[in-house]
This record gives C-alpha cells, structure tokens and sequence, in this order.
C-alpha cells in the first residue's frame, strides 16, 4: 500500500546544491513550527531555535566554522560552504540535560521532512559545532542569540534542490534483529 508520509521519509536525502532562490516566510513559519511539535522527554521543548535568513549572517557562521575546522586541522576542499550557499539556516540549542540532544534531533528531522512536503530539501550540519573551538562562546551566541543557559547542538540549511537530486545511500546489512 503506498502512503504518501512513508514516501516522503524514503525519499529524503542530504542536498548540498541549492539554488539561490529565497524561501518565504510561511514556509519557515511551517518548517520551523514542525520542529516544535516534535516530541520532547517529558516534553520539556528543552529547545531554541535561531532562524537566520541574513546572509551576513549565514557568512559570519560560515567564517567561523571554517576558522574552527582548520584550527583543528580538518581539511576542506578550496571554496567549502558550510552550508552549501543555501538561503535559509536554522541553528539548534538546548538546556544541556538528559535527552536534550535526542529532543533536537526530532525537532530537526521533523523540520527536514516538513521542509521536504514543502517542495524544499536540507541537509543537516553538524560541522557549526567547530565554530567554538576558534571563536569566544559568548560572542558567538549573542550572535547566534543562542539564550543564557542553553548550548549549540547543530544546525540545518535549507534551499530548493539544485541540480541531480542525490541517490539513496546503500543502507547496512545486519543491523536489524527481530524477538517475535
Ligand atoms: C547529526 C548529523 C550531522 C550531520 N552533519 C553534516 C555536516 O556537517 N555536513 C554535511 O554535509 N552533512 C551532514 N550530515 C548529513 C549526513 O552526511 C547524511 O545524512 C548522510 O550522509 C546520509 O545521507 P542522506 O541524508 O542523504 O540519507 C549530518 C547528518 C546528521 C544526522
């Protein structure tokens, strides 16, 4: 039986080319209000997301995590973007406690498959997490307006898919046992 929700999951993938297209601000109003209604343990919504559309803005944590990347030595190919120039950037931070980094990452999956019903496409960004090992905490969270209290878990871009849509990657053998 087909169901448009299973197709959905199946069908989303990592996208790193986008166009340079903005996205309206009902579309983020959605994407971002399907991160909300994401469970929560004991729905503590122990989150806080920071919506950057300012390209500036989407520059300066660019700047900074590649600062941070290459203090630490990982290397990135001439002309890396973080984000893949994409046009709209949601940065993900939470009240460090128990589950809160599990509560972000169902906010973040709900944002990415709302984004997909949407006509848009993402790619979750671990890699913004490198921008504190070069710049100060609270500058970058005043920039980020990262609330006192709560810490960067990880970011999503988002944008209209440029270009050949990726191919699902090979899932792995054996990681599934079933007790009937
Ligand atoms: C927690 C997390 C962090 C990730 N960080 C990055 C990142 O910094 N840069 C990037 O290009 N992709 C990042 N990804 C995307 C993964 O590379 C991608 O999900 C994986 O290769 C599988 O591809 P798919 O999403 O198309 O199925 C991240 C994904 C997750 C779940």
């Amino acid at each position: 039986m087909k169901n448009s929700t299973i197709e959905l999951i199946l069908e989303r993938r990592s996208v790193r080319h986008f166009q340079n297209k903005p996205i309206s601000d009902d579309l983020i109003m959605q994407i971002v209000n399907c991160g909300m209604f994401a469970p929560s343990a004991r729905d503590r919504q122990n989150w806080h997301f920071t919506v950057v559309t300012n390209p500036n803005t989407i520059e300066e944590i660019n700047r900074l995590t590649l600062l941070g990347m290459e203090r630490l030595g990982i290397e990135k190919e001439e002309g890396y973007h973080v984000f893949y120039h994409a046009p709209l950037v949601i940065v993900l931070s939470s009240i460090i406690e128990g589950y809160s980094e599990i509560n972000a990452g169902c906010a973040i999956e709900n944002m990415a498959l709302a984004a997909k019903a949407l006509g848009l496409d993402s790619c979750i960004i671990g890699q913004t997490r490198y921008m504190y090992h070069q710049a100060n905490i609270v500058d970058i969270n005043r920039l980020l307006k990262i609330p006192l209290g709560y810490e960067h878990d990880l970011s999503i871009c988002f944008g209209y898919s440029e270009g050949d849509y990726p191919e699902a990657k090979p899932r792995k053998d054996n990681l599934v046992d079933y007790i009937k």
